[in-house]
C-alpha cells in the first residue's frame, strides 16, 4: 500500500516538516494544503474590515472561518465575491467563490433551498464542514426539501418551518400594523358591491398546475357559491385594463388593493402545502379586511390574530358545506363582523404570534432592519464561530504586534509556527483516517496524509 506516496513532494515535506521546502509544492497541492492561500491577497483586500457593535473579534481577515454561498445567484452582498461580515459576536469571512469548497478554513456551506441539487452536492462532503439550508420558497420548489433524508444533512436550516433553527415562518407578514390596519370597504360598501353584481367570494390565481390542485376544489365550491375569478385559472370575470399588469404582482398596487378589497371573501389557497407554509396570500386579506377562506399551513391557526379571523377550508366536509358556511356569513352582517373583530384595540389574542413578531430580528421592506438572508448568514457565522471555539485546542498562533496580513511572506516566525501550526493538523487528521480505516500500521499516516491531499486538489 505505499505505491507512490514517497515520490510526492508535498508528502516529502510534510516528512521532515519544515518549511521552506513546502515552498516548492506543486501550486494546486500548496492552495489544497495551505489555509493561508485560500482566497488571495487581493480578494482580502476587498473584504471590508470592520467590527460591529457587541462584537470583540479581534481576528484579521485571514484567521477567520470562511462561509460558502453555493447557491452564488444569493450572495447576499454587493458588489465582491468575498466580504467579511462582523456579526453579533463573531465575524467570518464569506464568499461565493467556489474554490475555497475543500479548504479548512471553509466551515460552513450555505445552500439555497430551490437551487439545491442533489446532483449538484458539493462533495466529498468534509468532515468539518457544515452545512446551512436556506429555504424560504413554496415547497413545491424543490421536493427534495420535503422529506427528512434531505432536511437532516443541513446542520442549520432557516424555513418557513417553526423548528427550523432561524424561523422564517412569519416572512410575509410585514408588522402587526399591518393586520391592524382598519378595513379598506366597509361592510355597508361591501354589501351595495353584493347587490350591484359582485360575488361573495373572490379568487385570483394565474399558476394553476400545482401541488395543493386547487382549482379542483375551487371548481367544485363554484357550484354552491358565486366565485369571481379574474386569474387565468378558472376564469370568469375580466380585470379593468387599468389592472392587468398588476395582478400577478404582489400586489402593493393601491389600485389593484381597493379592486379586492371590495369583496366579503377573498379564496386564499396557497401552491403547496406544507406545516407553516404561509404566504401573503393569507395576510393579505387579513390586512386589507376581507375573510381569507383559507388552505395551505394546516397549522395555520396557531398564527391566526384571533380564532374567529380566517375560515379554513379544511375545518369542512365538502365545498358544498364550505359555500353553505359562506353564504351564511354573507348574509348575516353581525357574523361576518365578528371575523374582523381582532382588528379593534387588544383585538389580536394570539400570545405566540405577537411574541415572534417582537423577537425576530429582521425586517419585512423595513431598512432598519436586516434581512433575513443576512441575519441567517450572521447566525450561521456566530454559530460556527462557537462550535469552532469548543473543539479547537489552541489558536492559530498570531503576531506578537500588527495584523497577520501585515506579515511579510518570507517572516521567519510565519514560516516556522504557521507551518507547523497546520501541519500538525495535517498530521491529526491523517491519524484519525488511519483510525478511520481501522489501520493498524502507524507508519502509513505519511500515506493517508498523502491521500487526503490528493482528494482535496483533485476536486478543485
Ligand atoms: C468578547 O465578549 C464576550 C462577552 O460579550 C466575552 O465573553 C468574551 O470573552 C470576549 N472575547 C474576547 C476575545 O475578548
Ligand atoms: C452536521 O450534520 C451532519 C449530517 O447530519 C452530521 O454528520 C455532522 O456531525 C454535523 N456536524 C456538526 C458539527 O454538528
Ligand atoms: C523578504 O522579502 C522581501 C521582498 O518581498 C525582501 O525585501 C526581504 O529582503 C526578504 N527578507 C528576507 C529575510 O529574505
Ligand atoms: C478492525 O480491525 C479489527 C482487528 O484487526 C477487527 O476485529 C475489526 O472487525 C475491524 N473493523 C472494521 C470496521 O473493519
Amino acid at each position: 500500500m505505499r505505491r507512490g506516496w514517497d515520490r510526492a513532494p508535498g508528502v516529502l515535506c510534510l516528512a521532515l516538516s519544515w518549511a521552506a521546502l513546502c515552498r516548492s509544492w506543486e501550486p494546486a497541492d500548496a492552495e489544497a494544503f495551505g489555509p493561508q492561500s485560500a482566497l488571495s491577497d487581493v480578494e482580502f483586500a476587498v473584504a471590508a474590515s470592520y467590527r460591529g457593535p457587541g462584537n470583540n473579534d479581534t481576528r484579521g481577515n485571514r484567521e477567520l472561518p470562511i462561509l460558502l454561498w453555493w447557491s452564488a445567484g444569493l450572495f447576499p452582498h454587493f458588489p465582491g465575491d468575498t466580504e467579511r461580515v462582523d456579526c453579533a459576536r463573531s465575524s467570518c469571512l464569506v464568499t461565493r467563490q467556489r474554490k475555497v469548497q475543500l479548504q479548512r478554513r471553509t466551515t460552513a456551506i450555505i445552500f439555497y433551498g430551490t437551487d439545491f441539487r442533489a446532483y449538484e452536492a458539493p462533495l466529498p462532503r468534509l468532515p468539518h464542514q457544515t452545512w446551512a439550508l436556506f429555504h424560504e420558497e413554496s415547497p413545491m420548489n424543490n421536493y427534495v426539501l420535503s422529506h427528512t433524508p434531505a432536511i437532516r444533512l443541513f446542520n442549520y436550516t432557516a424555513t418557513f418551518r417553526r423548528e427550523s433553527d432561524y424561523p422564517l415562518t412569519l416572512q410575509w407578514l410585514p408588522s402587526l400594523e399591518y393586520l391592524l390596519q382598519p378595513p379598506a370597504v366597509s361592510l355597508q360598501e361591501k354589501n351595495r358591491w353584493r347587490r350591484a353584481g359582485l360575488a361573495p367570494v373572490l379568487y385570483m390565481q394565474s399558476h394553476c398546475d400545482v401541488p395543493s390542485d386547487r382549482d379542483r376544489y375551487v371548481r367544485e365550491l363554484m357550484k354552491y357559491i358565486e366565485v369571481d375569478s379574474y386569474g387565468k385559472c378558472l376564469n370568469n370575470r375580466q380585470l379593468p385594463e387599468r389592472l392587468e399588469n398588476t395582478e400577478t404582482a404582489t400586489g402593493e398596487d393601491s389600485e389593484f388593493m381597493s379592486f379586492v378589497s371590495r369583496y366579503k371573501f377573498h379564496l386564499a389557497l396557497e401552491n403547496g402545502i406544507c406545516p407553516d407554509y404561509m404566504t401573503e396570500k393569507l395576510w393579505r386579506p387579513l390586512h386589507l379586511g376581507c375573510v381569507p377562506v383559507y388552505r395551505g399551513s394546516p397549522s395555520a391557526s396557531d398564527w391566526l390574530p384571533s380564532p374567529r379571523s380566517a375560515v379554513l377550508v379544511d375545518d369542512f366536509p365538502s365545498p358544498r358545506a364550505l359555500a353553505d358556511f359562506l353564504r351564511q356569513l354573507d348574509a348575516d352582517d353581525a357574523a361576518y363582523a365578528r371575523f374582523l373583530e381582532f382588528k379593534r384595540p387588544g383585538g389580536v389574542a394570539n400570545a405566540p404570534l405577537l411574541e415572534a413578531l417582537r423577537a425576530r430580528e429582521w425586517g419585512v421592506n423595513d431598512m432598519t432592519k436586516p434581512n433575513y438572508l443576512n441575519g441567517f448568514e450572521c447566525f450561521v457565522c456566530d454559530r460556527e464561530n462557537e462550535r469552532l471555539a469548543a473543539q479547537r485546542g489552541c489558536p492559530l498562533p498570531t503576531p506578537g504586534y500588527g495584523q497577520p496580513e501585515d506579515i511579510a511572506q518570507n517572516d521567519s516566525w510565519a514560516q516556522m509556527w504557521l507551518q507547523d501550526y497546520w501541519q500538525s493538523l495535517d498530521q491529526a487528521e491523517g491519524l484519525e483516517s488511519l483510525i478511520l480505516h481501522n489501520e493498524s500500521d502507524p507508519s502509513l499516516l505519511w500515506h493517508h496524509i498523502h491521500q487526503l491531499a490528493v482528494r482535496r486538489a483533485g476536486h478543485h
